[in-house]
């Protein structure tokens, strides 16, 4: 019989580094994508890869209704792309694993943003490659801002921090290594060392007032259950496709790989000169994960002030999409099986073991045909498994129907749009979907190592 994996313990630092912010690129800017030096992880000069200066790249911040061009350049010796996470472009701009950029050559990223305002990130998305090519550095953030969301006037400018969360395995030398085991196929490839924006065990000086943090998880396979660490509730707000209909208030809330949450703390529930760390608490329902408690940032209060900020009670509208619409519904088994369909490449005793209905990847084929502008309930069935599984879809956003088994209900960050949704194992989530995107896209799993492995499969709008 086999012990199942666990994910390796996380080390904490001192949290005597500050926190440090990628530099906010406000209109289209160029992206090489490229080995180099950085600083930031240790403070030790080390090898990573990047997109501009540094292990993320750039933060773009830009006003809905713009349109966008991004020059990007392979400076690697491998293919890579870009991949578009949470934006609703057309299907030749999404960064498919079908659209690769080979060394040396550039291609244009260009498309209009017209979607509501949101946190979305982008990263490399070459089959087979995906996991090392964002545990190297490959990933940025893209804020969507808009008039609408400016009229709520949530805490802007030194007040909105936005945080990337991830976990590195360092060499001896401080580089990044990247050399999964089968084990951690089959669970995810974690890191002991937790970074937040490129840093470990940071701290960042807060006012004693409210705060926006910004958070995604950028990690490959590790789950993060925040909290903070004095117990203090904090506010929901949004999620993967912006502000959720209604703020909900929590105690911690689980965040998987490729989502993003948007919170709102008020450190003038904390003491003067007080600590709060923001952390990750113990969760269960994984074999893999969940058992060990760590802090992530550390948040110093040291200065007084009074702010004047006040949250609605309601939020700007989601139309809830009307499941009398449906004209289909799709189940997928996910988690491991024998992978039966061919064209994958990868050495046989270790690839190919998580599947989607028993199939693996193949670039190809379309597994699934939906017409467009229709309406449909996709059902994620992890009933079998002992793994979590973020399952994600490109090119359109979804919302969250129903969860039975495992946890049996909707967390907070599940009642706005999403393009990624946590499947516990044991359990069976359903969601709906209007499909206005045509084209192909990939949906998969957004554990690295799974999808690498062949959690994914392409579906074709038109
Ligand atoms: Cu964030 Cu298909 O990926
Ligand atoms: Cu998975």
């Amino acid at each position: 019989t086999m012990t199942p994996a666990v994910a390796p313990d996380v080390l904490e630092g001192s949290f005597s580094t500050p926190l440090s912010f990628p530099e906010t690129s406000l209109t289209g800017t160029a992206l090489n994508a490229g080995s180099q030096n950085i600083t930031t992880i240790t403070g030790k000069n080390t090898q990573a890869w990047g997109y501009k200066n540094g292990i993320l790249g750039p933060t773009f911040r830009i006003q809905s209704g713009s349109t966008v061009s991004i020059p990007f350049t392979n400076g690697l010796t491998e293919e890579t792309n870009i991949h578009w996470h949470g934006l609703l472009v057309p299907a030749a701009m999404d960064g498919h694993p079908d659209q690769m950029v080979m060394p040396g050559k550039t291609f244009n990223y260009s498309f209009k943003i017209d979607q509501r305002a949101g946190l979305s990130w982008y990263h490399p998305h070459p089959h087979e490659k995906t996991g090392k090519q964002v545990f190297m550095g490959l990933a940025g953030l893209f804020i969507i801002e808009s008039a609408e969301e400016k009229a709520l006037n949530l805490p802007a400018g030194a007040y909105e921090l936005p945080l990337v969360i991830q976990d590195k395995r360092l060499n001896t030398s401080g580089g990044i290594d990247y050399s999964p085991t089968m084990d951690e196929v089959m669970i995810g490839y974690m890191g002991e060392t937790i970074i937040v924006n490129g840093v470990h065990s940071p701290f960042h000086n807060v006012a004693t007032r409210t705060y926006r943090l910004r958070v995604l998880n950028g990690s490959n396979g590790r789950i993060y259950n925040l909290a903070l660490s004095n117990g203090n509730a904090f506010t929901v707000i949004g999620s993967d496709g912006g502000l959720l209909p209604a703020p909900e208030t929590v105690t911690d809330l689980l965040l998987a790989p490729g989502e993003r949450v948007d919170l709102l703390v008020d450190f003038s529930k904390s003491a003067l000169n007080s600590e709060v760390y923001l952390q990750s608490s113990v969760f269960s329902g994984v074999n893999s994960q969940g058992r060990q408690a760590f802090k992530i940032v550390k948040f110093v209060v040291n200065k007084a002030e009074t702010d004047s900020f006040k949250l609605p009670t309601s939020l700007p509208e989601i139309a809830p999409i009307s499941s009398s619409a449906t004209t289909k519904i799709r189940t997928f088994d996910i988690g491991v099986g024998m992978g039966t369909s061919g064209g994958h490449g990868g050495s046989m005793a270790m690839k190919g073991m998580h599947t989607i209905n028993g199939k693996v990847y193949s670039g190809e084929r379309i597994d699934e045909s939906v017409p467009l502008n229709s309406t449909e309930i996709w059902e994620f069935n992890n009933s079998a498994g002992d793994e979590p599984h973020p399952m994600h879809l490109h090119g359109t956003f979804f919302q969250v129907v129903s969860r039975t088994g495992g946890r049996s209900r909707l967390i907070a960050s599940e009642k706005g749009l999403k393009d990624t949704v946590l499947v516990m194992p044991g359990e069976k989530v359903r969601i709906i979907i209007k499909f206005t995107n045509a084209g192909k896209f990939a949906f998969h799993c957004h554990n690295l190592e799974h999808e690498d492995d062949g959690m994914m499969l392409n579906f074709e709008v038109k």
